[in-house]
């Protein structure tokens, strides 16, 4: 493993944008994969002074993907991966001009803006050669990569209700009203989807919620709806949930939660203990045990399942679960391909938060997800 030497591009990233400059430290402090083309923006000034700031050559700095595609194919150094950092719209006609070039793609979420998208994107995927992995970010963090093998290790016993909470307030306000672009493409159906709050960020907490308990949500009862006046698309999105093998759950999120800035935790409990996260101590696992001892886990700690490849107690901000991502990527390119859909999300993860979103905007009452 990693004995192949990788170089990425990435779609969109220019300057202000908030992703971009995750994916390329993530991909350098990872997987040694340096960023060396893209095209950050589609304003052509704006996409040149990113590649500055990257330290990416003018000459790779492409007017468009098309171009950039047939350039890099012609080079011997030319790129093997694509990040897509873009907002929802562009990702899946990015993904398949990639597959088309044969170019592995770890793309952002959501997979797609909607779930017809997601559809076209798997049987594109099965037909190519590309591997595809999706950046959820909070699997990447070790503690919560325990929680899931501590579930999957029988630890807590059958799982019987999960309760996953993201709240962030940055929407509280009409952002989109005075010229914010993040705020204005979140709350844009054309280039959002059709989830607003629910695409952006409760579908952390709904992967979070099968991620960890290994589950899927059989059914859920959504409300979800737009709370600041003028808005068209969810900005607060709660839902009871169904998990397959009866148990409940309860998922909140919501962007006008005044005040949070990125409030994510899960309390998951079985019939034979629980387990607690929350990412303000990231590297703590709160174990409560059958006898009903409690055990802090951490990084250090001698006995863990699984142990995150980077330094412990080095902060866990949103860098490192990105390189814990992207050493996943790289290794299955490099032929463990086996962690796909497995530690690390791919397509089939992708397609099942766009229905969440999606049956959220299209549906009433229970709806079944399986
Ligand atoms: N994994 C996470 O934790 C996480 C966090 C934030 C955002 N995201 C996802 O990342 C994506 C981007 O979000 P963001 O917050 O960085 O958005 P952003 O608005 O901050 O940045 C988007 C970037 O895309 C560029 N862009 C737009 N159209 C383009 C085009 N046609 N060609 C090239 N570039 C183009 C813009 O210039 C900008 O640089 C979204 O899909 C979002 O859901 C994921």
């Amino acid at each position: 493993m990693g004995q192949t030497r990788h170089g990425m591009a990435m779609v969109g990233g220019a300057a202000g944008s908030f992703i971009g400059p995750v994916h390329q430290l993530g991909a350098k402090l990872g997987a040694q994969v340096d960023l060396v083309a893209g095209v950050f923006s589609a304003d052509r000034d704006r996409s040149l002074a990113a590649a500055v700031s990257y330290g990416v050559a003018a000459e790779r700095c492409y007017p468009d993907t098309a171009t950039m595609f047939a350039a890099e194919a012609a080079r011997d150094d030319g790129i093997d991966i694509l990040a897509i950092a873009t907002p929802n719209h562009l990702h899946l006609p990015v993904a398949i001009e990639a597959i088309t070039a044969g170019v592995h793609i770890i793309s952002d979420k959501p997979a797609t803006a909607t779930l017809a998208e997601a559809e076209i994107l798997r049987e594109a995927l099965a037909a190519g050669r590309s591997r595809y992995a999706l950046t959820y970010t909070y699997s990447g963090y070790p503690m919560v990569r325990e929680a899931r093998a501590r579930v999957a290790a029988g630890a807590i016993g059958t799982v019987r209700k999960i309760v996953v909470t993201y709240a962030q307030g940055w929407l509280a306000r009409p952002l989109e009203a005075s010229g914010n672009a993040r705020a204005a493409w979140r709350t844009d159906p054309a280039r959002s989807g059709p989830g607003g709050c629910s695409a952006d960020i409760g579908v952390h907490a709904f992967h979070l919620a099968e991620y960890v308990t290994g589950l899927r949500v059989a059914a859920m009862l959504p409300d979800a709806r737009p709370l600041v006046p003028g808005r068209t698309l969810d900005d607060d999105c709660n839902a009871l949930l169904h998990l397959e093998n009866g148990a409940g759950g309860v998922l909140i999120s919501s962007q006008v939660a005044f005040g949070e800035r990125n409030a994510l935790s899960f309390q998951l409990y079985g019939d034979g203990g629980a387990l607690h996260w929350t990412i303000d101590a990231p590297d703590r696992l709160r174990l409560v045990r059958g006898d009903g001892s409690v055990a802090l886990l951490l990084p250090t700690s001698p006995d863990l399942l699984v142990r995150g490849r980077f330094a412990p107690t080095l902060g866990q901000g949103i860098i490192m679960p990105f390189a814990e991502i992207y050493r996943d990527f790289v290794d299955a390119i490099d032929g463990d391909g086996g962690r796909i859909d497995g530690v690390l999300p791919g397509i089939e993860a992708g397609l099942r938060g766009v229905r969440f979103f999606e049956s959220i905007a299209t549906g009433t009452g229970w709806i079944d997800l399986l």
